[in-house]
């Protein structure tokens, strides 16, 4: 206990996250909270020990991302419910793949939910609550918001990459990554990283045999059973023994 640091310094407070300064300049402490929440905050709810089971996923994730040339803010462990990352801008755009159609696309474009896509479809919100992230095209990044062209290729690239490297550790534990969002940061030398988390809150994950949702959908659609679907999903990457570097 004598040892821990106590980060108190609140930066910035989302709706599953919390940002502190920590004594170091360029590194933060991220504190994953067990609320959750769906449709712009619209919908509210909670779990126990959501924060550490969400951390956990997420470590992992990083961790095997970071072994297949995605590099991020993801530093180490801290704490029970939280990690220190690499201090970073967001980039004020979200990143969704999908590999197959579900959720706002489908529902947009009147097509069935589970209609594969021939290959992955990156698209980008601008993160706006009050706008409620609206879709935004490339030239509309490029042209109104200056964006340039070479961060969207470089975006598109690495939020491929991600898909690829997803798809594969998550087809190792029989599940299919139906889609997924990620945000990106610049840190202090300008570099992008892979930023904010990857969790059952901001991916779609079926059970490859039973078809089973184990996401945040559970809790949006009121399926039951989201945290043990949280679980499920930590409990089979634990499996796979997935070592930091
Ligand atoms: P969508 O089908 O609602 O556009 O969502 C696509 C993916 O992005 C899905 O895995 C959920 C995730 N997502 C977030 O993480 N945060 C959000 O605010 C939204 C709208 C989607
Ligand atoms: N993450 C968003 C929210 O908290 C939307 C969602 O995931 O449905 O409201």
């Amino acid at each position: 206990m004598g040892q821990e640091v106590n980060y108190s310094e609140l930066l910035y407070e989302g709706k599953a996250k919390k940002i502190f300064k920590t004594p170091e300049k360029e590194v933060f402490f991220l504190e994953f909270k067990d609320s959750l929440t769906a449709f712009n905050a619209l919908k509210k709810g909670s779990f126990e020990n959501k924060g550490i089971v969400n951390r956990d996923i997420a470590a992992l994730v990083f961790d095997y991302l970071e072994q297949h040339g995605v590099k991020s803010h993801y530093l180490k462990k801290e704490k029970h419910n939280g990690m220190l990352v690499k201090k970073v801008e967001i980039i004020p755009f979200e990143v969704v793949v999908r590999n197959v159609l579900a959720g706002s696309t489908a529902k947009k474009l009147g097509l069935e939910e589970g209609t594969p896509l021939s290959e992955p479809l990156v698209e980008f919100y601008f993160k706006k609550d009050e706008l409620n992230d609206p879709f935004v095209s490339e030239e509309q990044m490029r042209i109104i918001y200056k964006i340039s062209e070479k961060d969207i290729s470089l975006l598109c690239e690495l939020a491929l990459m991600i898909n690829q490297g997803l798809k594969e550790l998550f087809h190792r534990i029989d599940i299919e990554l139906i889609d997924f969002k990620v945000e990106f940061g610049k840190d202090l030398q300008g570099q992008i990283l892979l930023a904010d988390e990857i969790t059952p809150d901001c991916c779609r994950l079926w059970d490859v045999k039973t078809k089973e949702k184990l996401d945040k959908d559970r809790f949006r659609r009121d399926l039951g059973q989201v945290k043990e679907s949280y679980e499920q999903v930590l409990a089979r990457l634990q499996k796979l023994n997935i070592r930091k570097g």
